[in-house]
C-alpha cells in the first residue's frame, strides 16, 4: 500500500500548487519523508488491529452450546502491548528529534530576509539589498536562506508547504525559517494562523529564480519608481495628496508611509491584496474604487474616489513596475 502512494503521489501532489507531498527543498523533503514514514508505520499498526477485531468479532462470535474462555489478567500480554507502543513512540520520536534538527541546521552564506507579518499581508525586507516588497518574494536557486520571522501585531504563521513547515510568527518573539530551493518556479503559500477576519485572504508568493534572473530583479527592486508620465503623472500627483501617503512608500517620491505595503513596484506583482485580486488594471480599479467591497476588513479605506480619481491612480499603481 505504502509502495504504491510513494509511486504515484507526486503526480498527484503536482495538480496542486501548494503541495507538502512535491517538496523542492531538502528541507520539506525531511518532513515529506517523515510523514510517509509515519504513515507507513501506522498504516501497518491500523490494518494489524482492525484485521484483529474482525478476525475476532467472526472466530468467537456466539455459538449456541459454547462458552467463551474465562481468565482474569495475563501479565505477559499487558507488558507486550505496553512496551511494544512505547518501542513505536520512541521510535517515532526519535526520527521527529531528527528531522527538527535537520530543519534548523544553517548551512553556507544565507541569503537574509525579514518577513513581518501584517493584518493581512507579508513584507518582505532585504535589508542586505536596501528594499523592501510585500507578498511576493523572490530568491535565487541554489542559496540556502534565512527567513527572520517577526510580527508586530497578532500570531500569523508562514506556511510555503514545498519550501518548509509552517513557522508562527509571535509578537515580540524572532523565529527563524531556513530552506535551500533546488529548482526554480512559483511557489505559493498562506497563513496558516487564524489572525483576523481575511486570515483567509493572507497569501505568499515565492519567486525561485536563476541567478542572473535574481540578480536582475533585485537590481530593479532597488530602483526608485520610474517617473510617471501622462495620466499615471496626475495619479502620481494625486496619490501624495490623498491619505494613501499616509501608509504607503513608494520610494523616489514623498511617499514614505510604512502601515501599509510598499508600492515602489507594486505593478511588477501577480496579485493585489495580498492574493485576493490577480494583478490587472481592471482589478486595480475595483480595488481602489472600494477595498471594503473587495477585501472586507483590510486596512485599506474607501476613500470615495471619483471614477475619473479611480482611472488615474490605476494608471499610477500600474505604471510601478
Ligand atoms: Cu495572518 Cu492568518
Amino acid at each position: 500500500m505504502l509502495a504504491i502512494a510513494i509511486a504515484t503521489w507526486p503526480e498527484l501532489a503536482l495538480a496542486d500548487p501548494r503541495s507538502p507531498f512535491s517538496p523542492i527543498t531538502p528541507q520539506a523533503t525531511t518532513i515529506a519523508n517523515l510523514f510517509w514514514l509515519i504513515l507507513g508505520i501506522a498504516g501497518v499498526i491500523f490494518v494489524g488491529v482492525e484485521g484483529a477485531i474482525i478476525y475476532a468479532t467472526v472466530a468467537y462470535r456466539e455459538r449456541p452450546g459454547r462458552t467463551p474462555a474465562q481468565f482474569r489478567g495475563s501479565p505477559r500480554l499487558e507488558i507486550a502491548w505496553t512496551a511494544v507502543p512505547a518501542l513505536i513512540l520512541a521510535v517515532i520520536f526519535v526520527l521527529t528529534v531528527q528531522a527538527m534538527n535537520a530543519l534548523a541546521v544553517p548551512t553556507g552564506d544565507p541569503l537574509e530576509i525579514t518577513v513581518r507579518g501584517h493584518q493581512w499581508w507579508w513584507e518582505f525586507d532585504y535589508s542586505q539589498n536596501n528594499f523592501v516588497t510585500a507578498n511576493e518574494f523572490h530568491v535565487p536557486v541554489g542559496q540556502p536562506v534565512i527567513l527572520h520571522l517577526l510580527s508586530d501585531n497578532v500570531i500569523h504563521s508562514l506556511w510555503i508547504p514545498q519550501i518548509n513547515g509552517k513557522t508562527d510568527m509571535i509578537p515580540g518573539h524572532e523565529r527563524t525559517m531556513w530552506f535551500t530551493p533546488t529548482r526554480t518556479g512559483v511557489f505559493l503559500g498562506q497563513c496558516a494562523e487564524y489572525c483576523g477576519v481575511q486570515h483567509a485572504w493572507m497569501n505568499v508568493r515565492l519567486v525561485v529564480q536563476s541567478e542572473p534572473d535574481y540578480a536582475a530583479w533585485v537590481r530593479d527592486q532597488q530602483q526608485p519608481a520610474a517617473p510617471a508620465t501622462g495620466l499615471a503623472r496626475e495619479g502620481e500627483q494625486l496619490f501624495v495628496t490623498k491619505t494613501c501617503v499616509s501608509c504607503h512608500a513608494i520610494a523616489g517620491t514623498a511617499a514614505q508611509g510604512i502601515a501599509g505595503p510598499d508600492l515602489t513596484h507594486l505593478g511588477s506583482r501577480a496579485t493585489i491584496g495580498a492574493g485576493v485580486l490577480t494583478n490587472t488594471p481592471e482589478n486595480m480599479a475595483r480595488w481602489l474604487a472600494n477595498p471594503q467591497e473587495v477585501k472586507p476588513g483590510s486596512l485599506m479605506p474607501n476613500l470615495n474616489l471619483t471614477s475619473h480619481e479611480v482611472s488615474v491612480l490605476t494608471a499610477y499603481m500600474e505604471s510601478l513596475k
